[in-house]
This record gives structure tokens, sequence and C-alpha cells, in this order.
């Protein structure tokens, strides 16, 4: 119907008519084309790399500007390559050297992940290669950590030239001799993770189909590609990016090219401490013992990664800790502060904030209506670093520190005394500390009484991927329907390998923990612990279920009002992310958790009590689930580097942690196939064809119209 009305008006319109009609039919058939193109699409799903920045720097990757444009539209193609299995050092010779076919995006597998051979690719095969894809494959693999071989190296003690302090040229000296340090390369191409059985098999179907034969003559046919979108906003560094973003804010509010990593640190203090009117809140003589950890990690891809040895086991020894001394101790005059640092993985930006705050008054907020706390009101801190090896624990301190030999002795002495199995040696005193929270009090003032307990690093998969359960060989017991784990645990019962086995991690930490907290409660009193209790390994099979497996786990449950529904079973992330208005996962839960292994019992007190209570009383399940009132001490304080507070920060000073994260439109991937320059040649010869055919048929019906339509031209014109 409408094409004979439009051929009927043809008779008397111009030339140029008909070119603007063939016109259209050529759009309307490219746009078919494009929908036909679009089914021979296949998403692949993964986890991407992408832009961090620090003051200086660019680290992660983005695709090529030149290849997906500045503009964002989504529409936008991403970087496009051939793929190419990469089994050997021969293989990557073969796009370094041969490239037939460019550009390429090899597949790697983890065990040729290497700072070699990626930065081979990076730089030799440069122009050859828009994409990498990495495989999951970690059968047999020693080793794999794109952590540099020292953690956080530009942030921490000052050490002077003769100094000793870590140098990623001297891996036996070094806090992560297994580091690759990718993690700290920029990359102008993107990176994707493909985990999935599923995935990886598309992939390497369509590869060993299309792309694996006859390699030298590749380019002559069509060729299984990739495509990957990750285009990163951000450039540069973290002081250009900050300055674009405010440049461009004042025009167009919606333009941020960058966020500031930001997360919340959680603390929480052994006993409450007093409400105090505003006008008496000043520091006072307050004698306060730091105990703390750090509960982030981090890894190259987007969303995946637990760092189960590098953080949660520090955190769950912690926990533990925290936990037995609110058991143990029910009164002091010393307050204990236990502190869970966030962001630590990126140049200890809490505990970066949380000293700032200390020196500026500024902790706790004046929110919680109790006195602020400074430095000096610190007579000891114990850190907790990495504790890979939990049967052979080291003292360090910085300085001359009679606080260092009290709490080695005390290690030492208390496990003779109950044999929990692990070696404690002499304090050492060094420059070359672990990567711990210290080192950012250490750094304003090398005799601030800070002590740090960690082992001698023993994690092959430091920050990576594979930094997962089965590192820790834990394995789930479920034993909380039988056992209460918010009591302590009888030391005679023995190591429990009815419930865990031989050897288990959970019985490592409960030994580890014990001894700790056993330490703290002797510093504490000047008395030994008389009881022959321990921390709850039952607590700590759960706490490492619920950080490791799901979150959808009794601990959890127990922290929160009992009809709350359940939550998505999968463990919480615990990369420091940037600022959002809700409250990320692991902190809520690290914040929940203290509240029901610190609060007091309120007895008898209903949900109505409770609530008319208000904070610091909160009401939640318990272990048994039926609800009860504890009275808590925990809260959060902000983990945002100092740097952007200051307008007139230099970004360069090295001052504080400067990183932020690049923001992005669009992460995706999809695979599909190329077709071979011969094809393309034909497709575009049969296009010119069908049009040069068109504009002669067009030419013959306009010329002899009035034969053609004659009858109708009268009547259809109204
Ligand atoms: C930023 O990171 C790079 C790469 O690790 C490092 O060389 C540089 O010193 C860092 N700059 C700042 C200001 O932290
Ligand atoms: C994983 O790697 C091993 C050896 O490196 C190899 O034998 C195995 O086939 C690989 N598995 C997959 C699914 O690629
Ligand atoms: C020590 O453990 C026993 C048995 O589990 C328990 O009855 C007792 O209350 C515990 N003592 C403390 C101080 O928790
Ligand atoms: C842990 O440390 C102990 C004592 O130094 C040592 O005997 C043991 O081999 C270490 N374990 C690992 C897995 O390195
Ligand atoms: C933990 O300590 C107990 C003694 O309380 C000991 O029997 C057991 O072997 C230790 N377990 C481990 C895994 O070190
Ligand atoms: C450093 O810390 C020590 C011990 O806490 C304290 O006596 C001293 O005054 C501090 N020095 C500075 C410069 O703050
Ligand atoms: C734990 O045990 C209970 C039964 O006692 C079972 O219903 C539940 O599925 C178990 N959880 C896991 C994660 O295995
Ligand atoms: C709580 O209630 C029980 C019985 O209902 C009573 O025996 C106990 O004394 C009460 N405790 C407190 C602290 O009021
Ligand atoms: C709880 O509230 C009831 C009535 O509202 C009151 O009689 C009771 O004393 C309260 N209990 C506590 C522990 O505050
Ligand atoms: C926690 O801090 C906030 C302000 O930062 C305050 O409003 C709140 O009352 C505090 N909670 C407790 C239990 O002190
Ligand atoms: C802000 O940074 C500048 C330069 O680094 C410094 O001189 C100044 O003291 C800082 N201001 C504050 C309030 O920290």
């Amino acid at each position: 119907m409408v094409l004979s009305r439009g051929l009927i008006g043809v008779k008397r319109v111009s030339w140029w008519y008909v070119a603007v009609w063939v016109a259209l039919q050529q759009i309307d058939l490219g746009a078919h084309g494009q929908r036909m193109k679009d089914n021979m699409y296949t998403p692949v799903n993964g986890a991407h790399c992408f832009r961090r920045l620090n003051g200086t720097h660019v680290t992660g990757c983005s695709c090529k500007c030149s290849e997906c444009g500045r503009s964002q539209s989504p529409s936008n193609g991403g970087s496009v390559g051939v793929l190419h299995l990469i089994n050997s050092k021969a293989d990557i010779d073969f796009i370094v050297q041969k490239h037939p076919s460019p550009p390429y995006a090899p597949i790697v597998p983890p065990a040729l992940y290497t700072r070699e051979n990626i930065l081979r690719l990076r730089d030799e095969a440069g122009p050859y290669v828009s994409a990498l894809v990495l495989m999951n494959n970690a059968s047999g693999l020693e080793q794999f950590s794109q952590e540099s071989r020292c953690p956080n190296q530009y942030s921490g003690l000052a050490a002077g030239q003769q100094q000793q302090r870590c140098s990623v040229d001297q891996a036996e000296d070094s806090w992560n001799p297994w580091g690759s340090g990718l993690l700290l390369e920029d990359f102008p191409f993107p990176i994707f993770y493909v985990a999935g059985v599923a995935e990886m098999e598309k992939l390497l179907d369509c590869y060993e189909k299309f792309n694996a034969h006859d390699l030298e003559n590749q380019h002559q046919r069509s060729l299984c590609a990739i495509e990957v979108k990750a285009f990163m906003s951000a450039a540069v560094s973290t002081d250009i990016c900050m300055r674009r973003s405010n440049s461009y804010n004042s025009l167009i509010p919606a333009t941020k090219f960058c966020d500031p990593l930001q997360g919340k640190n959680v603390y929480a203090t052994l006993f409450p401490r007093p409400i105090v009117p505003e006008e008496q809140r000043v520091e006072g003589p307050e004698r306060i013992v730091l105990v703390s950890t750090r509960t982030d990690t981090t890894t190259m891809f987007d969303g995946v990664g637990l760092g189960a040895m590098d953080s949660v086991v520090p955190f769950a020894v912690l926990v533990a800790v925290a936990h037995f001394l609110s058991q143990a101790l029910p009164s002091n005059d010393r307050n204990v502060l236990f502190l869970f640092f966030n962001g630590e993985s990126y140049d200890y930006i809490g505990s970066q904030r949380f000293v700032y705050d200390l020196q500026t008054g500024a902790f706790p907020s004046r929110g919680t209506q109790t006195k602020p706390i400074s430095m000096d009101n610190i007579e000891l801190m114990i850190d907790l670093g990495a504790l890979d090896n939990l049967t052979d624990l080291h003292v360090y301190h910085a300085a001359p520190q009679p606080m260092a030999t009290k709490v080695a002795e005390l290690l030492r002495k208390i496990n003779q005394q109950f044999g929990f199995g692990i070696q404690a040696g002499q304090p050492v005193m060094t420059t070359n500390l672990p990567p711990v929270s210290a080192q950012s009090f250490l750094r304003e003032n090398i005799t601030f009484p800070a002590v740090i307990v960690a082992s001698r690093p023993a994690n092959r998969f430091y920050h990576s991927i594979y930094d997962d359960q089965e590192n820790l060989h834990y394995r789930y017991g479920n034993h909380s329907r039988k056992y209460d784990f918010t009591q302590l645990e009888d030391l005679d019962l023995g190591d429990r390998s009815d419930l865990y086995g031989k050897d288990s991690i959970q019985m490592r930490i409960r030994n580890a923990s014990t001894l700790i907290g056993m330490s703290i409660y002797e510093l504490l009193t000047g008395r030994a612990y008389g009881q022959r209790n321990g921390t709850n390994s039952v607590l700590i099979d759960e706490f490492l279920h619920c950080f490791l497996e799901s979150a959808d786990c009794p601990l959890f449950r127990a922290t929160v009002k009992p009809d709350t529904p359940h939550v998505y079973p999968a463990p919480p992330p615990r990369y420091i992310s940037v600022h959002t208005t809700l409250t990320s996962d692991a902190t809520g839960w690290t914040y929940r958790v203290l509240g029901l292994l610190l609060g007091q019992k309120v007895e008898n007190a209903t949900k109505a009590n409770c609530s008319a209570l208000h904070l610091p009383y909160q009401w939640m399940a318990g272990y048994g689930g039926a609800g009860e009132c504890r009275r808590t001490t925990q809260n959060m304080s902000l983990a945002l580097s100092p740097a952007f507070m200051n307008e007139t920060y230099d970004f360069t000073s090295y001052r504080y942690s400067t990183w932020t994260e690049s923001t992005w439109s669009e992460m995706s991937a999809r695979i599909f196939l190329r077709p071979s320059p011969a094809h393309e040649t034909l497709t575009l010869s049969i296009g010119i064809v069908v049009m040069v055919i068109s504009f002669v048929l067009v030419f013959l019906i306009n010329s002899r119209s009035d034969v053609l339509f004659n009858q109708g031209s009268t009547s259809s014109i109204p």
C-alpha cells in the first residue's frame, strides 16, 4: 500500500527526490543488516580490570581511545581482537613477530600471566594487541600475585637512606616475594577475566573451530574475535582528574571522571565510654590500648577476590580476641579500642584518616557524645599484620620499645603453658616493617608505642583472585546448632579434630587468637588469665563461612532483628570502593557482628523496652534467634584520605594516600566471527552492484511511468 503510493508519486517528482528515496531504502537495509549482525554476537560474562589513579600515575586498564572514542555513547564499539590461545612462549613470539591478522586478543592461562609475559605483550606486541583475556585455570598453579613485592611502598615509615627498607629488587627481604607488580602497571588495552566453565568453553570452542589451524594464513579467512568494552574516563593522575572533574562540574554538574576511594572504619570499645556533656568534652587522661587490623582486600579484577589469607585471617583473629576479652574481662581501669581499618590496601587510607582525626580531635565524632581521643591517650597499640603462618608469630617494632619485649615474652610464656604449638621469637626491631596500619602512626612519630604481631610472608596468592578458601584449606564445619558461638570454649576439649579434622585452620586461628587474647588480658590486668577457656572455634568457623562463602549464615543472622529477610548467599565484597549512600555490606556486617559479640546483654528487656532505649541499645536475634537486647559500643568512622580534605593539597607530596577510581559508562564483552578481508570486499561489491541496479531500475520506471501508472494517477489524488 505505502509502496505503491510512493511509486505513484515518482511520476511527477524530480531526480533529486528519487535519489533520496533510494538512499532511504539503503538505510532501511542497513538497519536490518545491523539487527542480523546482533544475532551473531555471543555475550561473555567475566570480570574487568579497571583504572585507578594516584597522585602521579595511572594503573589498571582502559581501551585505546582511538578504538572506542571519547564519546560515551553505549552503541560505540569497544576493543576488538582476534582470539589467540597462549600455551607457551612460542605463542607470544607469534604475536610479537608474525601477527598476520592484527589486532589480537591473547587468551592467557594464569600460569603464564607473569610480569615478563604480560609486559612483553604490552610493550613489544603493543600495536598488535587490543585486549587480553585471562582464563581461570588454577590447576597446578604455584603462585599468583599481581601486588607489588613491597605493598604500600611509598606510604610507610619514611626510612633514611642507610636504613633497612623493603625493596622490590630483593625478593627475599620483601613482604610479598611472589608479587609481579602488575596491579601497579598501566595497560592501554582491557584485560578481561573469564571464570565460568561454560564461558571459557564458548571462547575456546570458537577459537578451536575458526582460528587454531593454519596460523600463517589466518588473515585469509573469517576469525573468531572478541569485543571488550571498558573505556575509562579518567586519565593521567588523580591531580589532573580531580581538577578536570571540578572545572567541568561548574558547567555540567553530572560529569565526573574519578572518585576518591572511600569507605568506613569500624571500631568498638571493650567497655562503654561515658556520655559527657558538650562543654566538658576535652581530652582527658584516659588510658587506652588500641588493638587493630585491616578488613579490606583488593585484586586486579572488579568484584572478584576474597582475600582469604591476606586479610580474612587477621580479621577473624581480631574478632575472636575482642570477643574473648569481652567475656573474660568484666572491668578494668584501661579501656581497649578495637579498630578494623578499611582501605589499607591503598596506601593505608583508613589508618591515615584515623591518625588525622586523632590529631584534629575529630575522633570519635561529636555525635557519639563522648570525649575526643588523642595520640597521647594511646598507651599501646597492638597491630595484627598478615598471619599467613599461624604457628609462627613475630613481634616487630620500629624504635626501642619495652612493650615489644613484654608482648613477646607473654606470647612465649602462655604458649608454653597451654601448648598451643606456636613459635614466638624475640622481638625484631627494624625499619623494614610489614605493610600494616601501624606505619601510619609511626610515620607521625617513630617513638609511638606500636607493636606489630605478624608472621613471615607465606601467601603465594596475595591480593589475587586465587586467595580463596582453598588457599586456606578451609572446610565449613557447620556446628552452630550444637554449640553456642557466643560463649568461650573449654580448652580441655582438646584440638577438636572431631569437628574439623586434624590441623584445621579453625584450630590454628583458635590457638593464635587465644594466645593473643590471653597476652592482652595479662598486659591489662597484670596477672595471668586463671581459667582454661579460649576463643570459640565454632565462632571462627562461622565467621570464615560468612566472609568466604555466604553472607546468609548463622552468625550474621544472629546479629540482625529476628524477622529480617534472608540476604543473597554470597560473601560480602571487601574492596573499599568509592562513596555510596549505602554503607557497604562488609562494613555493615562487621559493625553488627561486633554488636553481638562485644555488646552487653540487657536481661529481661523486651523488644519494646530495647527500642525505647535507642542507640547504643540494639535489638538483635542473638544465638538462639529469639531476640535479645544489647548495649553496644561499636560505631564507624570515615575512611577517606585526608588529601581530599585539603583544597590545596600537593598531590606529588606522598603525604597521604591519593588513590581514586575512574568512572566508566559500560563494561561488557562478546565474541563474534570477524569476516575475512575477502568476505568484506565481496559484501561491499554486492552492495555496490545492488545500488547500481536499483538506480537503473528507478530510471527505467521513471521514464516509463506514463505507461505504467496511467489509470490510477487521477483517482488517487484527492
Ligand atoms: C603512584 O603509583 C606509582 C606506581 O606504583 C608509583 O611509582 C608512584 O610513586 C605513586 N605516586 C604516588 C604519589 O603515590
Ligand atoms: C588447565 O591447565 C592444565 C595444565 O596447565 C591443563 O592440563 C588443563 O587442560 C587446563 N584446563 C583447562 C580447562 O583449560
Ligand atoms: C569458661 O568455659 C566454661 C565452659 O564452657 C563456662 O561454663 C564458663 O562460664 C566460662 N568462663 C567464662 C569466663 O566465660
Ligand atoms: C610455619 O612456621 C613454622 C615454625 O617456624 C614452620 O615449622 C612451618 O614449616 C611453617 N609452615 C609453613 C606452611 O610455612
Ligand atoms: C591448639 O592447641 C591445643 C592445646 O590447647 C593443641 O592440642 C593443638 O594441637 C593445637 N592445634 C593446632 C592446630 O595447633
Ligand atoms: C612521640 O610519642 C612519644 C610517646 O608517645 C611522646 O612522648 C612524644 O612527645 C611524641 N613526640 C611528638 C613529636 O609528638
Ligand atoms: C548446615 O547444617 C544444616 C543442618 O544442620 C543444614 O541445613 C545446612 O544446609 C548446612 N549448611 C551448609 C552450608 O552446609
Ligand atoms: C529476669 O526474669 C527472671 C524470671 O522471669 C528473674 O528470675 C530474673 O531475676 C530477672 N532478671 C533481672 C535482671 O531482672
Ligand atoms: C520493660 O518495659 C516494661 C513495661 O513497659 C517495664 O515494666 C519493665 O520494667 C521494662 N524492663 C526493663 C528491663 O527496662
Ligand atoms: C555513632 O556515630 C554517629 C555519628 O557519627 C552517632 O550519631 C551515633 O549516635 C553513634 N552511635 C553510637 C552507638 O554511639
Ligand atoms: C594543605 O596542603 C598544603 C600543601 O600540601 C599544606 O601546605 C597545608 O598545610 C595543607 N592544609 C591543611 C589544612 O592541612
